[in-house]
C-alpha cells in the first residue's frame, strides 16, 4: 500500500516536472529564421515583440525593420557585449547607408533589454519591442501582413559604428513565421 502511494507521488512529480518544462519551452520564441551565421528568433505577445538575435561576431548584431529603400527608414535595434555587459541602441535609418540613435533624432529609445552574452565567437541579445511605439522614428509593426527585416552583424569588434561583415534582407510574417529572401 505505502508503495503504491510513493509510486503515485513520484508520477505526481514527474507529470508536473513535464509540464513546468513544456511550459518553460512555450515562454521562448516561436520562430526562426537561420540565414548562414545570424539568427532571427521572435515570439509576438500581445502587443509585444520579443526578439532574439545571434551570430557569428565578437561585435555587433542588428535587426531592421520596413526601411523605404536600402537602411532609410528602418527602425533598427543594435546590440553587442562587451566584458559580459550588453549594450543595445534604438535606431533609425537615415539615409540608404546610415542610421543613427532615434533620440538624437527627436525620437525615442523603445527598446527594452532582455538579456544576452558573447560565448564562443557567437554574440546573442534579446529585447523586447512594443509593435507600435507611436515614436516616429520607429516602424509599426503589422504582424499579420509582410514585414521587411534586414539582418546584419559587424566584424569582432565592440561599438556600433563598424560597418557590416554580412548583411540580409527577408520579407517575413511575423505571425506565421513564412518568409522569403529578398536578397
Ligand atoms: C553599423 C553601421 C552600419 C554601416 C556603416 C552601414 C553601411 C552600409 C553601406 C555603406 C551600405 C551600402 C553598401 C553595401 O551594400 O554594403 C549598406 C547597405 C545595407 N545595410 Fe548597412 N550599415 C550599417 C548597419 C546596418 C544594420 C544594423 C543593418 C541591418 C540590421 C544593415 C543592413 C543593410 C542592408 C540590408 C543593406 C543593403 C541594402 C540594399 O542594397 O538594398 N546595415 N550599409
Amino acid at each position: 500500500m505505502e508503495r503504491k502511494g510513493s509510486r503515485y507521488v513520484v508520477l505526481a512529480l514527474t507529470v508536473l516536472f513535464l509540464g513546468f518544462f513544456t511550459i518553460g519551452q512555450a515562454a521562448e520564441y516561436d520562430h526562426e529564421v537561420q540565414i548562414k551565421k545570424i539568427s532571427f528568433s521572435w515570439k509576438v505577445s500581445g502587443d509585444t515583440l520579443a526578439v532574439k538575435i545571434a551570430a557569428e561576431t565578437k561585435g555587433w548584431v542588428g535587426i531592421g525593420f520596413n526601411p523605404s529603400s536600402k537602411m532609410k527608414g528602418a527602425d533598427f535595434i543594435l546590440g553587442y557585449v562587451k566584458n559580459g555587459k550588453v549594450k543595445i541602441r534604438d535606431d533609425f535609418g537615415k539615409s540608404k547607408t546610415s542610421h543613427k540613435p532615434d533620440e538624437k533624432l527627436g525620437g525615442t529609445s523603445d527598446v527594452t533589454l532582455i538579456g544576452g552574452e558573447e560565448a564562443d565567437g557567437v554574440t546573442t541579445v534579446e529585447f523586447a519591442l512594443p509593435l507600435k511605439s507611436g515614436d516616429k522614428k520607429d516602424s509599426e509593426l503589422n504582424v499579420e501582413g509582410d514585414t521587411i527585416v534586414l539582418l546584419a552583424y559587424g566584424p569582432d569588434r565592440d561599438g556600433f559604428t563598424a560597418r557590416h561583415k554580412f548583411r540580409t534582407a527577408l520579407k517575413v510574417n511575423l505571425a506565421t513565421g513564412t518568409f522569403s529572401k529578398l536578397k
